[in-house]
């Protein structure tokens, strides 16, 4: 394939504080090792009122501007996915875009698709690219989420918050992405949602684990139909990873979709064969998915960036797929070949520094948090010192039925 257009830039910025899960585990009187081992899941980062969609997708937006020197004035498209827009009309996008300095001459614009958005927004400003529209610009794709599913729910440990800003061009120093790789498929589930009346997401749990893997399945059809070799040529499997042990289910489907056959522990050389290459493709690069947990449409751009701060030198030329399941639903798997650039960049991408200064919050603390949040659109003023908070761009309330963002 002849047209070179990727991921250029990267960058992570999520909320200052975290609950540990074994510590949720304990509150809600379950076995830690359920969390921890049965789903994979060590920390969740939890956001304060003053921390919404906004406030991280210009945090990480600005990062991923700076760390790879990009001027804001070359940025011709700006894309948010986001599933917790913070009006039902006005995009996050368009504050993003105020707030980053980008210039007017910019088509800017939010998708939703549940988990799904960035990846419909990166594929579409590649075509934006390859079509010469772009007249040489690159285009910003920035994923912020908050994932809530509300106190004691079955979903409550699968929760997180974060953004993910990617910068896409045409001499992608960090990632290149075949177009015709990319397979697509869509199908109208009712496995996850959020009616306009609800902070928390609502979800048939189980019927959606299912409804990802049969996208999976459907979408890497899709892409490169019926082969049986595609994991021997690979070295990374990147899923969407809303709990780190949905990573593993889905590298099994594709497994078997090689095979031919289903795996079960039952039969001991195939599961070898599937936890030996879950261990070589996927397990490495999902310690920042562990630490921070489901932030939905930057969830599968979390384990990107996970691999490239590791090891971005060393798997220089080499193919990786990534698969985006967005419920409702809608899926896309795709191949990518990391640029040879791409070591250069392992610490100007790499996330863990920041994670490392943020606060554990204990059950009482996190449990008031998610009540001041439910309120936070209504409230007039909010003052990021009462939640620890400095230092950073924050959203300190709405008056006028205007939402208002300082730095502070
Ligand atoms: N020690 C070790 N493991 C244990 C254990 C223990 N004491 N107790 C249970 N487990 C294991 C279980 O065996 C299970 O593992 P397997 O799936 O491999 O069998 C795992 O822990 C989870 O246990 P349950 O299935 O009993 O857990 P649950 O029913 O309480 O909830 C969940 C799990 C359905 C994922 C729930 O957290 C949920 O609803 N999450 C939100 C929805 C979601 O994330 N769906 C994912 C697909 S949809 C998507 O990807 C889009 C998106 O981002 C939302």
């Amino acid at each position: 394939d002849s047209i070179s257009v990727g991921i250029d830039a990267l960058a992570f910025a999520g909320p200052a504080a975290f609950v540990e899960l074994a510590d949720l585990a304990r509150a809600r009187g379950v076995d830690p090792a359920k969390f921890t081992h049965g789903l994979g899941q060590n920390r969740m980062a939890i956001a304060s009122p003053c921390e919404d969609t906004v406030t991280m997708a210009v945090e990480a937006g600005a990062l991923a501007l700076k760390a790879f020197d990009v001027d804001p004035a070359e940025i011709g498209t700006l894309i948010v996915g986001t599933e917790t827009g913070v009006d039902h009309s006005k995009p996050v996008a368009v504050y993003a875009h105020d707030l980053l300095g980008l210039d007017e001459r910019c088509r800017t614009f939010e998708t939703k698709h549940a988990c799904y958005g960035a990846m419909a927004g990166l594929t579409s400003s590649m075509d934006w690219i390859a079509s010469g529209r772009a007249r040489g610009r690159k285009a910003l794709v920035i994923a912020s989420d908050i994932a809530s599913y509300g106190l004691g729910t079955p979903g409550e440990p699968t929760q997180g918050a974060g953004a993910v800003a990617m910068v896409v061009s045409d001499q992608p120093r960090l990632l290149q992405i075949q177009p015709r790789t990319i397979g697509d498929y869509t199908r109208q589930v009712m496995d996850f949602w959020r009616p306009l009346y609800s902070k928390h997401a609502l979800a048939d749990g189980h019927y959606s684990i299912q409804c990802y893997l049969d996208a999976l399945k459907g979408a890497r059809l899709d892409a490169v139909g019926e082969r049986h070799d595609l994991l021997d040529s690979l070295s990374a499997c990147l899923y969407h990873v809303p709990f780190v042990k949905m990573a593993f289910k889905a590298h099994q489907r594709e497994m078997e979709m090689e095979l031919g056959h289903t795996i079960s522990k039952a039969e001991a050389a195939s599961w070898q064969q599937l936890t030996e290459s879950y261990e070589r493709l996927c397990a490495p690069w999902l310690t920042l998915n562990a630490e921070v947990g489901n932030i939905y449409t930057g969830s599968l751009f979390l384990a990107l960036i996970d691999l490239l701060r590791q090891a971005g030198g060393e798997l220089a030329g080499k193919d990786i797929s990534l698969f985006s399941y967005g419920s409702g639903c809608g899926a896309t798997h795709c191949l990518g070949k990391i640029s040879d650039t791409a070591g250069r960049w392992q610490s100007a991408l790499d996330p863990t520094p920041a994670l490392a200064r943020r606060r554990r919050l204990t059950i009482a603390e996190y449990e008031s948090l998610v009540r001041a949040s439910e309120a936070a659109d209504r409230a007039e003023t909010l003052n990021p010192a009462d939640f620890g908070l400095s230092g950073g761009l924050y959203y300190t309330g709405t008056r006028n039925d205007r939402r208002h963002y300082e730095r502070g």
